[in-house]
């Protein structure tokens, strides 16, 4: 702290307010401005760290302005969305998620901040950690789902992947958790738009994940855009100095989203940029990235009075810790002498991550693709789509990395006639093609149908009201269908799409994401067999945009939905069901749960009760197989109207063709905890059940109830 303490004795004012102002370098464009030629700043000491700019020549030298030129030498850190991938692109966040896999995605964050690290990179803006219920809001390609278990989990993994075995060791970056709280409700799934959010859904949804990161120790947190319930989170006091700061003790940094602390003036809580920057300092945001706001409001609001010298000393010196910690004053330019990286070849690992987010959602005895279909069409706009393959957050990711589809299948199956036609652009109005693609269909023996998204329409700021198939694509799949070949629907999104109408007429149906470089390669193994499909679905799939937002965990009714009584929580038009629960998918198995079983019926609330739950799992198909099992726990009656039902844990199991094993769950008292009035957790007497199953459909789970019962009086 010695060397904090006399930097910080040492600075001006502006230096000061340098250390907390951070800047685009513009090799990535990320946000609405830029911040143009940083040179003069970085050498006058007004810049404390730079985003948007890698590799290794380029952040030398901007590192060298400061470490060099500036009076008193403080090192910048560089930060970057690295999301999914650096240089080599792994699956978008949702995708992977439905690999329900920790140590995976623990793996691919681990690769991500090696290559991050070789290229400069101090810092990731990642995991993001929203839980999305929304299809219609484009970042729920970014999130890891509906569900806060999958999402804490996801938390923990990547960042302890992100930050290895400490800030200062070459091969790590610091994470940041974001957006803290509540994006993925925004009103009506429209980006940057005002979230509702009730105490109790922000304590049982929203912050379990941040409180994983921060139990993982991430070294800093991005507060959302949005605001909730009226208060922009770039200005909220209760919830990062209430929540974060005092209840979770995050003593870590907390920096802006991209212009929020100016926006505050938008959001109608502050007249002008010097009260935008006093409220959001005041709030609890330490570093403002790329407004200017701090370096040149703070200076007129101490003079106005609205804040203290020492507000600002205290972000300063978080700032400085975390370069304290990442090592850069011993050495600004210690990532940059890593040549682990140079040497590292991810490939393997992006092909097994996008072999396992791939989801199987419907397989009408087509898949895996028998060894007499010979002669195949691989049509529609995503079949040789290279760039979309790396979705809208891919860092370093090239293209010409990737592995398209319709390359993907040549490779795997070199003796098949695979013919080729995009039919139809991903948008536009442009259907001369459909003619010539049917045609090809004619006379195969399949049909792969690659139709979806392009990778700029999820994200950020793409928000889509009809997150259907965009463009003609319908017209074109329809007339495709209408050929009679047997059609295998590929769709490639980042999110649940609207396309019942394909699903229901499909062969089979997979839901492909966005897998990054090795899409094609993992996409031919699921189709050929070489590969059974794993993944499970990380959020629910709508029947129809009407339903969303549409989830498992949803709150009782009243009156719950009954297809035979109108007078209940129901359509006229459609069923209450989506088309896929949370955790659908299929494999190439078939697998059977029975013999569920408990090791009590009634446990005592204690802080180390445990109660075992066993299940006995069978393959009764004809290949080896990796199913996950899911346990949730129903509260039925509590002081609280609870959700249906939650996620408390899941397992993974690995059976030969014929075999069956036993699926054993602990769990601890915490499953059966939810907050209280006060927001506190606890575990209240009375009846649990337990449902397991392989997803979250309710007429599919095995149940058996328990029952927690107080500890005893001991003066009784
Ligand atoms: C963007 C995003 C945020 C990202 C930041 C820096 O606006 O909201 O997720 O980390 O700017 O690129």
């Amino acid at each position: 702290m010695e060397l904090i303490n006399r930097i910080l004795s040492e600075m001006t004012l502006e230096e000061k307010v340098g250390q907390l102002n951070l800047v685009t370098a513009g090799q990535a464009v990320t946000g609405p401005v830029a911040n143009g030629d940083m040179t003069e700043n970085i050498r006058a000491g007004f810049v404390g760290g730079v985003f948007n700019l890698w590799g290794r020549d380029a952040v030398r030298a901007a590192q060298k302005l400061a470490v060099e030129e500036s009076r008193l030498s403080v090192p910048l850190f560089f930060g970057l969305d690295v999301l999914h991938g650096h240089r080599t692109i792994f699956p978008v966040p949702l995708a992977e998620a439905g690999a329900f896999d920790v140590e995976l995605w623990g793996r691919t964050a681990r690769a991500a901040a090696v290559e991050a690290a070789a290229d400069g990179i101090d810092l990731t803006f990642a995991p993001m950690l929203d839980v999305a219920r929304d299809p219609r809001w484009g970042r729920i390609v970014e999130a890891p789902g509906e569900d806060p278990l999958v999402a804490a989990e996801f938390a923990a993994a990547k960042v302890k992947g992100f930050q290895g075995e400490g800030l200062s060791a070459q091969g790590s970056i610091a994470a940041t958790a974001k957006h803290f709280v509540g994006g993925g409700a925004a009103l009506a799934g429209r980006e940057y738009a005002a979230a509702d959010i009730s105490e109790r859904t922000l304590h049982e949804v929203y912050l379990p994940p941040f409180a994983a990161a921060v139990a993982a120790g991430c070294a800093a947190i991005m507060p959302a855009f949005n605001s909730v319930a009226g208060v922009p989170m770039t200005a909220h006091a209760e919830l990062l100095r209430g929540y974060l700061r005092t209840r979770l003790a995050f003593e870590g940094v907390i920096i802006s989203d991209y212009t929020a602390v100016p926006e505050l003036v938008q959001h109608g809580v502050a007249a002008d940029l010097v009260e935008a920057a006093a409220l959001a300092l005041k709030a609890g945001i330490d570093v403002d990235m790329v407004s200017g706001a701090y370096l040149h409001g703070l200076p007129q609001a101490l003079e106005r009075g609205l804040i203290e010298e020492t507000d600002i000393d205290a972000a300063v010196r978080r700032v400085l810790t975390l370069k304290r910690n990442l090592g850069l004053f011993e050495n600004p330019y210690r990532r940059l002498d890593a040549s682990e990286a140079a040497t590292c070849d991810h490939g393997a690992l992006a092909l097994e991550a996008a072999r396992r987010s791939i989801t199987l959602l419907t397989n009408r005895d087509i898949l895996p693709l028998p060894a007499d279909v010979r002669r195949i069409a691989v049509v529609g706009p995503l079949a040789d789509a290279r760039a979309e393959m790396l979705g809208p957050w891919y860092a370093a990711g090239r293209a010409e990395s990737c592995v398209t589809i319709l390359e993907g299948l040549r490779a795997a199956l070199p003796a098949r006639e695979i013919r080729h036609h995009p039919g139809v652009a991903i948008e536009g109005d442009d259907c001369s093609g459909v003619d010539a693609a049917c045609a090809l269909c004619a006379t195969v023996d399949a049909v792969v149908l690659c139709v979806g998204e392009s990778a700029g329409m999820s994200g950020e700021a793409a928000s889509r009201a009809s997150p259907g198939l965009p463009g003609r694509q319908r017209e074109f799949a329809e007339a495709i269908l209408a050929t009679g070949a047997p059609v295998i629907a590929v769709l490639s999104s980042g999110r649940p799409l609207i396309a019942s109408w394909l699903i229901e007429r499909a062969r089979a149906t997979l839901a492909t994401w966005l897998l990054g470089d090795m899409a094609g390669k993992a996409v031919a193994d699921v189709l050929t067999g070489r590969f059974n499909p794993t993944a499970r679905l990380a959020a629910t799939w709508p029947r129809e945009v009407g339903q969303i937002p549409i989830f498992y965990a949803t709150r009782s009714s009243g009156r719950p939905p009954d297809a035979g009584n109108p007078f209940t929580s129901r359509y006229l038009d459609i069923p209450t069901e989506p088309l896929f629960p949370f955790g659908h998918g299929l494999s190439y198995a078939q697998v059977q749960l029975y013999n569920l079983r408990t090791n009590v019926e009634r446990f005592e609330i204690r802080d180390d009760a445990e109660l075992e739950v066993r299940v006995d799992v069978a393959n009764r198909g004809t290949i080896a197989t990796e199913e996950t099992v899911f346990l949730f726990v129903r509260d039925p009656v509590a002081s609280v109207a609870r959700p249906a039902m939650e996620l408390k844990a899941w397992a993974k199991s690995f059976l030969d063709a014929g075999a069956a094993k036993t699926t054993v769950f602990t769990l601890s008292i915490e499953s059966f905890s939810f907050p209280g009035k006060n927001m506190q957790r606890r575990c209240e007497p009375g009846a649990f059940e337990i449902l397991v199953g392989l997803n979250a459909d309710p007429k599919t789970l095995r149940s058996i109830r328990v029952e927690a019962v107080p500890t005893p009086n001991p003066q009784a």
